[in-house]
């Protein structure tokens, strides 16, 4: 069967009524288009796992913070379709803002504490916007999985304890950060990229790393685990700024000040200005 794409709710609820009737899973990859492998392997993981898999494609205008950022935010619809048919979707959803806020929206969901720390520090709202948006998605496909990359672990995480909060039900799946060779986390900012910040983009994960190596050499207090990856970020140039370079419990994403525990190792810097973020999961050695 070839890929549909639709732009209307009522569409995209028919489509999925038909496949459920057919007793399919329903798979949902939640995007904001610009697709690139990383966004394909959710939906290829999507594929493997669901009957019926839509992919959604939106530039959501509530989860940025500055109107540039959202008007510079690549959009290449022709190129995102055809990623998305060789990767196996089913259909695609591409609604216009009208579509999904006709109105004034007086319904927004916020998951507490969550949205304080790391980005929403930063970024203040988006997370309010993420959820919103995505509890909509949700309902629009009444999806049984939903799939969504750990690259944005804190978007993840408040994604996670949203659907546990409110009952939804849907099956959260993570996937894993896909990296370019150089181990550059795949994002649609990238292209933003100069070729020489492009060049110096990696020290970003090379960072993660380093902390994680302090920290598994028994350097467990957080401010002298990251010494050594902020001098190296130091010394890059064109220099990444630092926005925050935190290590955080996995679950509530509070700061730790020292890790004796599962932690979560984020980054968030700007290359001129494009910002990146990045993460590593550490698993604590037990004592
Ligand atoms: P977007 O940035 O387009 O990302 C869509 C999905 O792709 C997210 O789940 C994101 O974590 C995942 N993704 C991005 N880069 C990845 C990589 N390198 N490896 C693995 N997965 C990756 O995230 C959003 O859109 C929006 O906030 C959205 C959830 C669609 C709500 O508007």
């Amino acid at each position: 069967m070839s890929m549909r794409v639709v732009d209307s709710i009522p569409a995209i609820r028919a489509l999925v009524s038909e496949a459920r009737k057919t007793g399919s899973t329903i798979g949902l990859v939640p995007t904001m288009g610009a697709l690139h492998a990383g966004h394909r392997r959710l939906v290829e993981v999507a594929r493997g796992e669901c009957g019926f898999v839509v992919v959604t494609i939106f530039v959501n205008p509530t989860q940025f913070n500055q109107a540039s950022d959202f008007e510079k935010y690549p959009r290449t619809l022709e190129a995102d379709l055809a990623v998305c048919a060789e990767a196996g979707a089913d259909v695609i959803f591409a609604p216009s803002a009208h579509e999904m806020y006709p109105g004034p929206q007086y319904t927004t969901v916020e998951v507490s504490t969550l949205g304080e720390h790391l980005c929403g520090k930063f970024r203040p709202g988006h997370f309010r916007g993420v959820a919103t948006v995505v509890s909509k998605l949700l309902n629009i496909a009444q999806a049984d999985r939903a799939y969504f990359g750990e690259k944005d672990a804190q978007q993840l995480a408040i994604i996670q304890r949203m659907v546990a909060d409110l009952d939804m039900a849907v099956r959260i799946v993570p996937v894993p950060t896909v990296r370019e060779a150089d181990g550059l986390a795949m994002s649609s900012r990238n292209v933003r990229l100069s070729a020489e910040e492009r060049a110096a983009a990696p020290a970003v994960y090379r960072a993660l790393q380093m902390v994680a190596v302090e920290l598994t050499a028994g350097r467990t207090n957080v401010e002298e685990a990251k010494q050594a990856a902020l001098a190296m970020l130091a010394a890059v140039r064109p220099q990444p700024k630092v926005e925050y370079l935190d290590i955080v419990d996995m679950v509530t994403l509070a700061p730790l000040a020292h890790v004796d525990r599962e932690a979560l190792i984020a980054i968030a810097v700007w290359m001129g200005d494009v910002r990146l973020i990045d993460n590593l999961r550490y698993a604590a050695a037990r004592a």
